[in-house]
């Protein structure tokens, strides 16, 4: 069994290579770029542990992790076009350092070579794994998607909110462990558990995203925080506070997403703390946390092969970055 830390190591070390060709410079260099900027690897990492769950971890556990890695960073190049995010990493996001015709297209091409990596699956399970690949990549732009049309709503309900972040986060770490899981010769039950584990945390991945988002450290979080008040996002923070505040509180918030002046996130995150939603944002996670590992602890191998899982459990809902 490995840990986290150890698997991060090995995984880091392995996809830090060049991945893209020389030429054109103008494509490959801003991919380049922002592999080098690093990230946390989880979703990798969920590949491997999810193999190593169930069996000893086998090459091909390697391959779906590069697979996976590159499709998320795709994602995250086309997500900042569409949140207009000026820093990821710490770093300029690659439209806002190399514009964003080039950002799009490299993007494009990153996920391409991410079929490149599956492609090299040697597994009897290739055409399952593909399909959970596409379904899960389909899922993830309907999820992006809803986000965008919710920027455009007065109102979300929560459970549209939660549906929304199922789809553009949690399916993706779900799958990941599915993915490994498979290569690991998981029983049904024990595939079904291991995604439903990945779902719920997934879920509270994504509300601690939103939470920092808000109130982050800006020296910790390495992204814009504010981001997702300027562009009107609908994260629990706003439903809540839209919710449960006041109504001249309400009218307030209403009169900033549409006003859109310039000290507009200061005064939505005073608004969000007087009405207590920031505290509101443990319970919801705690909710999706115990629900996760209610799933985990029904996966029928032996606890201690479930210690490296819990362990990134814990340390992503608790992340500052
Ligand atoms: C960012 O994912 C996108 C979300 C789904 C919140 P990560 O927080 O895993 O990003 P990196 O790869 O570590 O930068
Ligand atoms: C992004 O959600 C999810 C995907 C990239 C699919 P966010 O827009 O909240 O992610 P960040 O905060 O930019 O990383
Ligand atoms: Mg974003
Ligand atoms: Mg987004
Ligand atoms: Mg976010």
């Amino acid at each position: 069994m490995h840990s986290f830390e150890e698997l991060s190591k090995d995984f880091a070390q392995k996809f830090s290579t060049r991945h893209f060709p020389e030429k054109p410079a103008s494509l490959y260099d801003p991919n380049e770029y922002f592999l080098s900027l690093g990230g946390k690897r989880v979703r990798p990492i969920l590949v491997l542990m999810g193999n190593e769950l169930f069996d000893e971890i086998v090459p091909d556990a390697w391959h779906i992790a590069n697979a996976i890695e590159l499709f998320h960073n795709f994602t995250l190049i086309h997500d900042d076009i569409m949140d207009k995010a000026p820093l990821r990493r710490n770093m300029p996001t690659v439209h806002a350092k190399y514009g964003e015709s080039t950002a799009l297209l490299a993007g494009d091409v990153m996920l391409v070579s991410a079929y490149d990596h599956l492609n090299k699956v040697k597994s009897e399970h290739f055409h399952k794994i593909v399909h959970l690949f596409n379904k899960t990549a389909k899922e993830v732009c309907e999820g992006q998607q809803l986000d965008m049309d919710f920027e455009q709503q007065e109102t979300v309900h929560l459970e549209e909110y939660i549906h929304m972040i199922e789809l553009k986060t949690s399916v993706l770490l779900a799958a990941s462990l599915q993915l490994g899981a498979i290569l690991g010769g998981a029983s049904k039950g024990n595939l079904e558990d291991i995604y439903a584990f990945g779902r719920d945390l997934g879920i509270a991945f994504q509300i601690q995203d939103d939470y920092l988002d808000a109130f982050g450290d800006p020296a910790k979080f390495g992204k814009q925080v504010g981001g997702d008040i300027m562009a009107n996002k609908k994260t629990f923070l706003m439903i809540k506070a839209l919710e449960s505040c006041a109504g001249a509180q309400v009218q307030e918030m209403k009169r900033l997403m549409k006003e859109n002046p310039a000290d507009k996130v200061e005064r939505v995150l005073q608004l969000f703390r007087e009405c207590g939603v920031d505290k509101w944002a443990f319970d919801l996670k705690d909710k999706y946390l115990n629900s996760a590992f209610g799933h985990l602890e029904n996966i029928t191998v032996i606890t201690g092969r479930k210690d490296p899982l819990s362990n990134l459990a814990h340390f992503l809902v608790q992340r500052e970055y």
